[in-house]
């Protein structure tokens, strides 16, 4: 096992959803995390949450997609805890429609968050973990980023690089800098996610969707994370795909 008491974690997208449900769940378990997003109040109230329970938080104002953002919120969480040796990349977005209704400034947005955000943060934090020749990197990609499905084209698009991306970084940064790569793929997960979607027969879906099936948990794939983390040094879980067991797609 690998332990991970006293480690520095960097958790993207953490003010809702999967990235608040991880921060806790790695506080728990004693890591120092920093907790980055637009929403610092809400940021603020998930640090009161973690502190209330004797674990360790650093609120950093991010906008993935602004790197000097980035660059300015790995600096912090270094200078303050010392390194990082955990990066969760974890925001993201996934406003829902058809291609023939092109909604292109979604789709750009899509790409610049899903894609190109977490991309900064690599860049950002990767030379902090070369330095010290250990690290792990978890993505979050999405079975959107395994299969394809209507509606999702271009979050398909996005999740697919994110696939493709941990894979061959896993390749280059294992062996070469000790640095672990894992690719979240979970299915539904009840957040606020689709909260985004302005096309309201597919809001009406994924409400519907909700009726018809148990959604995970934030904190089911904060559990997995913890697996694949604490797993022995030499082990690296390069895929955690997770799904509702009533998930028969
Ligand atoms: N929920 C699901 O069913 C599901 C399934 C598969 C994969 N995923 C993936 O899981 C990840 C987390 O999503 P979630 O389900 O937990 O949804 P969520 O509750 O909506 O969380 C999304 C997070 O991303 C952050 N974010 C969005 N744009 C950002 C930006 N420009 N800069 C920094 N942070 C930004 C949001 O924070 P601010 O708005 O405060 O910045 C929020 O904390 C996403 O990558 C999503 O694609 C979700």
């Amino acid at each position: 096992m690998t332990n991970i008491n006293g480690k520095i974690a960097l958790i993207t997208g953490a003010s809702s959803g999967i990235g608040a449900a991880a921060a806790l769940k790695l506080a728990a378990a004693g890591v120092k995390v920093g907790i980055a997003a637009r929403r610092t109040d809400r940021l603020e109230a998930l640090k009161a949450d973690i502190t209330d329970k004797g674990g360790d938080a650093l609120v950093l104002e991010m906008d993935v997609v602004d790197a000097a953002s980035v660059e300015a919120g790995v600096k912090k969480l270094a200078d303050t805890y010392g390194s990082i040796d955990i990066l969760f990349n974890n925001a993201g977005l996934m406003p829902l429609s058809d291609v023939d209704q092109l909604k292109v400034r979604e789709w750009h947005r899509m790409v610049d968050v899903n894609v190109k955000g977490l991309l900064n943060t690599t860049a950002a934090v990767l030379p902090l973990m070369i330095k010290q020749h250990s690290g792990h990197i978890f993505n979050t990609s999405s079975i959107a980023g395994r299969k394809v499905f209507k509606g999702l084209s271009v979050y398909c698009a996005t999740k697919h690089a994110v696939t493709a991306f941990s894979d061959g970084l896993r390749m280059e940064v294992g062996q070469k800098h000790n640095i672990r790569v894992t690719c979240i793929q979970p299915g539904a997960v009840a957040t606020e996610l689709y909260d985004q979607i302005t096309d309201p027969g597919y809001r009406q879906q994924m409400d519907d969707l909700a009726t018809q099936m148990t959604f995970l948990q934030g904190a089911d794939i904060a559990d997995t994370i913890l697996v694949a983390l604490q797993a022995p040094a030499h082990v690296n879980v390069a895929e955690l795909f997770v799904l509702p067991v009533d998930q028969a797609w």
